[in-house]
């Protein structure tokens, strides 16, 4: 069965259509000569500095939260996508190499066997490598076969700081195994090492746990984001926290790090703007802060795919999901990288942005202002 490139929008991939209903008003307010002016300054002479890619789409966990894997539905709806090792190796050598490549964005990076073979390709073409990962997948020897490698960092997800919250928001995994690999990967690594979780109401008390966990395993820093709501989150009973439950758990949070000496840093871009403003005031100016966004991202592929996204300036790791739709079925690893980057609909979601006009999926999402840039 071929499935719907429409069934999943509501999983927050913001689609094609949501850009160009926004475009039309953008036009309205700002005129022709202006819109077709930023359209103009949209264009992308290089490819942006981090790259993120999946070479499949398979996954070792169903996470109740994860929109690609948390349900059987989802499951079969993005499974058995496998990119050509050649293919994504030539990709990068049409754009003349990147800042950073990172992996882990639908899938488990390391469930590929061939990965290897690809980061071996793929080192003289960027600068570093990111991974997010569940750290399963690995042992002692791929970790130390991983730090002949220009890593430049590590987020390891993980949504509990305990075994009985392990078990259940990291669905199919074994705490015990992934404390193992934790050490493994912080003896290695170092504090290249990021603790990566995403808050919610259910795992809050769990997360807790964490700090604790972290300083015994070597580990200084924790980073959350909120949990991003979709269909799937929503039908496995998950809520995120927002407003004044949120902020009296991030005070409580930072004075459990602090006591276990873990720097705690929390995704603004997942603060909507009354709740940066209101962390901001709570802790002194240590959490949260303005209510702009300083940095999107962007899929330009179709879904369900291999997962390509750009990054445009800033630093902003697991956005919103950024732009679905691209409308090709072809892996975007077969295509021309600034022809991507440049496609009809990216010009114009970066026109819009630039111009400091929210599209109104990002006002859904967040609802953080962009800055306006030129
Ligand atoms: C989809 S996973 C892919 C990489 C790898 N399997 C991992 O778990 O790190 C990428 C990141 O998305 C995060 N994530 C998944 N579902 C999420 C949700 N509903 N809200 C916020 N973050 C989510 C995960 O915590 C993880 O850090
Ligand atoms: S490990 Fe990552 S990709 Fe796999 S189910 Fe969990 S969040 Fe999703």
């Amino acid at each position: 069965m071929d499935p719907s490139p429409l069934k999943y929008n509501d999983a927050g991939v913001l689609t094609h259509e949501n850009f160009i209903s926004d475009w039309t008003k953008f036009v309205e307010v700002y005129g022709n000569a202006k819109a077709a002016e930023f359209l103009e300054k949209s264009n992308a002479t290089d490819l942006p500095d981090v790259v993120s890619i999946d070479l499949a789409s398979d996954c070792n966990l169903k996470c109740p939260m994860c929109r690609y894997h948390g349900s059987d539905d989802a499951r079969a709806h993005y499974a058995g996508r496998h990119a050509e090792i050649d293919d994504v190796v030539s990709f990068f050598e049409k754009a003349g190499g990147v800042e950073t490549i990172a992996f882990g964005v639908m899938s488990e990076p390391f469930m590929r066997k061939d990965i290897w073979d690809c980061l071996e390709k793929l080192q003289p073409l960027c600068k570093s490598f990111e991974f997010s990962t569940n750290a399963l997948p690995l042992t002692k020897t791929s970790i130390q076969k991983l730090a002949r490698f220009n890593v430049k960092i590590i987020h390891v997800s993980c949504d509990a700081g305990d075994a009985e919250g392990y078990a259940k928001w990291r669905a199919g995994g074994k705490f015990s195994q992934f404390q193992e690999k934790l050490k493994y990967l912080a003896d290695e690594f170092g504090d290249r090492v990021v603790f990566h979780a995403a808050l919610y109401e259910q795992n809050q008390e769990s997360l807790l746990k964490a700090p604790a966990f972290l300083k015994e395993i070597g580990l200084g820093e924790l980073e959350m984001v909120r949990l991003f709501e979709t269909t799937v989150s929503k039908m496995n009973g998950l809520k995120r926290l927002e407003g004044p439950g949120l902020i009296s758990y991030l005070v409580k949070m930072l004075e459990t790090c602090d006591r276990e000496g873990i720097k705690l840093t929390y995704g603004l871009h997942t603060l909507s703007p009354e709740d940066a403003e209101a962390a901001y005031r709570a802790t002194g100016g240590r959490l949260g802060c303005q209510s702009y966004h300083e940095a999107m991202s962007i899929h330009p592929c179709s879904m369900p795919w291999d997962y390509l996204g750009f990054q445009f300036g800033g630093n902003v790791k697991f956005c919103c999901g950024g732009v679905d739709g691209f409308p090709t079925k072809e892996s975007p690893f077969k295509m021309n990288p600034l022809a991507l980057v440049n496609s009809p609909v990216v010009r114009m979601v970066r026109a819009m942005t630039l111009a400091g006009f929210t599209p109104t999926g990002c006002s859904l999402n967040c609802g953080k202002k962009y800055r306006p840039t030129i």
